[in-house]
């Protein structure tokens, strides 16, 4: 399935339940590279980036089962330490087995990821970690080649940016280093916290995640595990913002409160009323004044996160007023703004603020998915655009959204 059509505008009713983390799974299913034992990880959603990261682990000689939310991963005696190119390149967070395979075998041959479509995404900082830690790093015919050239001690790192790729790559490393890693300035997204939960309960004593300084006391080895992943928190903000643009009435549970305050400070700022259910669950409803625009930037957890940034923008579309969204994380991440111009919205990109001025009706028509998150943005604005909006490309949301269309359908979209 290439296409879908939204017929719209649509009023959403009822209520839709959160699946598990992609952002969250895929470095635990890495992870599971570091278990002696069976990892039993729970609440995985089914999508097709986790079913490139199952092939992965077991192209690196895993074994690996997923059925009912579940991957169950074991075998990992004999690990294999060169990575495949096409499935790296497929997927960017697959470079995060250089350093469980790094610290299992001492040795991994890892494709150099390309950039991506929303910007050049380096991996240096990654890098410079590992070099800390003694690591020898060579970059041959598109290979990263790591070798440690001694048994791997502890050591303190200073990121100089708080990256999430990073401070899980390194994290995951250091839980099988001799001794203490101290490791600063790195990224505190609750998936770094829920990484951390899973490494502690294999056996693995990390401290601080979710703080700006974790403090990893190595261990020689991680032991069999179960482990559910959280609720995912932009899922969460697809449906708050949906819910937002077509003025409707939902319930959104299997949530976890904490992780959305960004999200909901925002849209009760822009006038949606939220009501808190309990801890796993909202209501969203529309607001009883006219919506007003804001200005947002995103940043580093606990801040604005850049993977909210297309979907707050396509409610803004039509929220009356000047609102001014400003992308400090990644560099070409407005690739949405054009389709969403076509479907009758008024943004002007200027560098890296997007300048909306709302409109009061968008227009269906024929758009293309660019990426995962601006792809769902224009699926937030086709709900509330009047006829028939076709949607290419959807592979984009496939990676990141399960069972979006049923889950549509049971709020009462029409889409085929
Ligand atoms: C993760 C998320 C992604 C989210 C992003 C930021 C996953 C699978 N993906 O991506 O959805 O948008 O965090 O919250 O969890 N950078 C460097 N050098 C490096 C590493 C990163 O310059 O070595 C730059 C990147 O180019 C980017 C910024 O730092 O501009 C943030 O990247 P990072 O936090 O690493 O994001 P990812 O882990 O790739």
């Amino acid at each position: 399935m290439s296409k879908i059509i939204v017929k719209g505008p649509v009023k959403l009713k009822g209520e839709v339940q959160i699946s598990g983390s992609k952002n969250a799974a895929l470095p635990i299913l890495i992870g599971t590279v570091l278990v002696e034992g069976e990892s039993i990880i729970t609440n995985v959603p089914n999508l097709t980036d986790i079913v490139t990261t199952i092939r992965l682990l077991r192209s690196l000689g895993l074994k690996a089962d997923f059925a009912n939310n579940t991957v169950k991963v074991w075998g990992s005696n004999d690990i294999r330490h060169v990575a495949p190119y096409e499935l790296i390149t497929n997927m960017r967070a697959s470079f995060l087995v250089a350093g469980p395979i790094l610290a299992r075998v001492g040795f991994a041959k890892v494709p150099y990821p390309g950039g991506c479509s929303i910007g050049s995404r380096p991996v240096d900082i990654h890098l410079k970690g590992f070099e800390a830690f003694g690591v020898d790093i060579r970059v041959e015919h598109g290979f990263v080649i790591l070798k440690a050239k001694h048994k791997i001690k502890g050591t303190k790192f200073a990121l100089d940016f708080p990256s999430v790729g990073a401070t899980e790559n390194l994290m995951m490393f250091a839980s099988l280093a001799e001794g203490t890693t101290v490791l600063k300035n790195v990224a505190r997204e609750p998936e770094i916290v829920d990484l951390a939960d899973f490494l502690n309960a294999a056996g693995a004593d990390v401290s601080g995640a979710g703080s700006d300084v974790i403090t990893i006391h190595g261990v020689p080895k991680l032991q069999t595990v179960k482990h559910s992943v959280i609720p995912d928190r932009i899922e969460a903000a697809t449906f708050i913002c949906a819910a937002g643009i077509t003025n409707s009435d939902i319930i959104i549970s299997h949530i976890k409160l904490e992780h959305i305050q960004d999200i909901v400070k925002i849209v009760k700022k822009i006038g949606l009323n939220i009501e808190i259910i309990d801890k796993t669950a909202i209501r969203v409803m529309p607001g009883d004044k006219e919506y007003k625009p804001v200005n947002l930037k995103t940043e580093p957890y606990p801040g604005f996160s850049t993977d909210m940034q297309a979907l707050i923008m396509s409610f803004l579309v039509m929220v009356n007023g000047k609102s001014i969204i400003t992308e400090n994380i990644f560099e070409n991440r407005f690739m949405h703004v054009m389709e969403l111009n076509r479907m009758g919205a008024n943004i002007e990109v200027d560098g890296n603020k997007a300048i909306v001025h709302g409109v009061n009706k968008l227009s269906s028509t024929t758009v293309k998915m660019p990426d995962l998150r601006g792809g769902a943005a224009l699926l937030i604005a086709a709900l509330a655009a009047e006829g028939e909006t076709t949607l290419y490309n959807i592979h984009h949301i496939m990676r990141g959204y399960e069972s979006i269309k049923e889950k549509m359908q049971a709020l009462g979209v029409e889409i085929a």
